[in-house]
């Protein structure tokens, strides 16, 4: 098992070969079955959401709130090795999502109705805008102000301060953005709204 856990990828397999059992023991009717394959996208769309999310809260309540604690010959640890790796997963995660989650309300056929915000698809329809405008900032606002604010673009100190700092705000307003927004995504199904 040590061999498995020592590496990301081959622990990511084992997930998958799990589960792969479990929905042949379970006999899921798989093969041609259109629900089925919605279903499995949806899937696929929560674990992206997760990872997107997941590391939203990270910058949020563990990078931001810790960077004034750590010694200043100690933050490059961060700004250089860490900040980089997790923006790379995150904005990836974020386009992941949309692209799922787009995919999804074409499977089920109601893409221009929960847009459109008509019932019965109002409670989806918020959540989808609202986790739009979110990977926008993402990618538009957070990671080009994230590539001065860590030095991967250079820039003059001041700019590279302001970059910082709308970065921040930015994932902010995210992070509020996410309550409602995982709220509206989870009541459609549930008669949430
Ligand atoms: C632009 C981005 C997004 C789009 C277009 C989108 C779209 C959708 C759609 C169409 C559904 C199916 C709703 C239904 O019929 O019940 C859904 C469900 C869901 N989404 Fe999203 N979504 C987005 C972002 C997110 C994010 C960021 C998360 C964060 C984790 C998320 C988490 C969920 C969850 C938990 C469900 C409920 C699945 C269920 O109850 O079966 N979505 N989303």
């Amino acid at each position: 098992m040590g061999t498995v856990f020592q590496s990301l990828g081959r622990t990511l397999l084992a997930g998958v070969v799990l589960l792969v059992l479990l929905i042949l023991a379970t006999g899921a009717n798989v093969a041609g079955n259109l629900a089925w394959w919605t279903f499995f996208m949806r899937w696929l769309h929560v674990l992206s959401g997760v990872l997107w999310i997941g590391l939203l809260w990270y910058f949020n309540f563990v990078q931001i709130p810790s960077m004034p604690k750590i010694p200043d010959e100690q933050k490059p640890a961060i700004s250089k090795v860490i900040a980089p790796e997790a923006l790379f997963w995150f904005r990836w995660a974020a386009l992941a999502t949309v692209v799922t989650g787009v995919l999804v309300a074409g499977m089920t056929g109601y893409i221009g109705s929960a847009l459109a915000l008509q019932r019965p698809f109002t409670a989806i329809g918020i959540g989808m805008w609202l986790a739009l405008v979110m990977a926008f900032n993402v990618w538009f606002i957070i990671w080009p102000n994230q590539k001065k604010a860590l030095g991967i673009v250079t820039v003059e100190a001041a700019e590279k301060a302001k970059a910082a700092r709308v970065a921040m705000l930015t994932s902010r307003a995210n992070t509020m953005l996410s309550i409602p927004m995982l709220f509206c995504m989870v009541a459609q199904q549930n008669g949430g709204l």
